[in-house]
């Protein structure tokens, strides 16, 4: 019988052995889930001082497709919010960091400005931002963060360099970021302010309040922190 027994012992290695590389498994699963603590939360994404993303944009149902180009070196920030079909245009929604904006339409030739009391966003602008844990968004495994009493939910990729995959304000609206480039600046021709936006006989462009973009409400969300003392980062 040692056949036998040469047999049974060999089971029993596989056995033992099997059971152990499933510990080891499981001691690893265990160290990631332990990764996600909130107690090691990661801190807030930083933004590149320059890139280009393209945003799936969904407000209340009313879908666009934005493409942002982020320009903190050169003070500016577009906004190319295209309606679904076309079907309201194409807004252009042009901010400077002299807290000066301008909304208009180049097929209808409108226009209009509006003053803020503050600049463009800073790169840094997610400072303070509340630590939510990992959540999986479009089968993507991220870090959400809030910051402003859940004013808005951010959600950036685990794996480095944590790109943005989506984000979401208080009223429901969801932006997913489809595209993100860093430093991909817009040609210098695209930055010029149409004349007719500075012409007195110019009509004024409607939609800016009813289109709220995504700059005038972080740009509201920075002054509301600052006001709030949160940019500090003492949330
Ligand atoms: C900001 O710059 C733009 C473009 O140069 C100019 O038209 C606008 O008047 C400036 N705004 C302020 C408040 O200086
Ligand atoms: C979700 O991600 C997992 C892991 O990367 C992958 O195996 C799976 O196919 C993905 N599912 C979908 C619907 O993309």
């Amino acid at each position: 019988m040692p056949q036998l027994n040469i047999f049974v012992l060999f089971v029993t290695f596989l056995l033992v052995f099997n059971n152990q590389a499933y510990t080891a498994n499981a001691f690893r699963s265990q160290d990631m889930r332990h990764l996600a603590k909130p107690s090691e939360a990661p801190s807030p994404p930083v933004w590149p001082e320059q890139f280009t993303a393209v945003l799936l944009q969904n407000r209340k149902n009313a879908y666009s497709l934005t493409e942002l180009w982020y320009d903190f070196k050169g003070g500016r920030n577009m906004n190319l919010i295209q309606s679904q079909l076309d079907l309201k245009g194409t807004l252009f929604d042009l901010e400077l960091d002299n807290k000066t904006s301008y909304y208009y339409n180049k097929e209808a030739g409108t226009c209009r400005t509006i003053e803020f009391p503050v600049g463009i966003l800073r790169p840094e602008w997610l400072a303070g931002a509340r630590y939510l844990g990992q959540q999986v968004i479009h089968n993507i495994s991220t870090y959400g963060f809030t910051k402003a009493d859940g004013f808005i939910t951010y959600y950036s990729e685990v794996a480095p360099p944590h790109r943005p995959v989506q984000w979401r304000f208080f009223d429901g609206a969801i932006f997913d970021v489809l595209i993100w480039k860093d430093g991909n600046i817009m040609p210098e021709e695209s930055w010029q302010i149409p004349g007719f936006c500075f012409s007195k006989l110019g009509r004024q462009y409607q939609g800016a309040d009813s289109v709220p973009t995504l700059n005038s409400y972080l740009r509201q969300l920075q002054l509301d922190t600052a006001n709030k003392g949160i940019a500090s980062g003492r949330a």
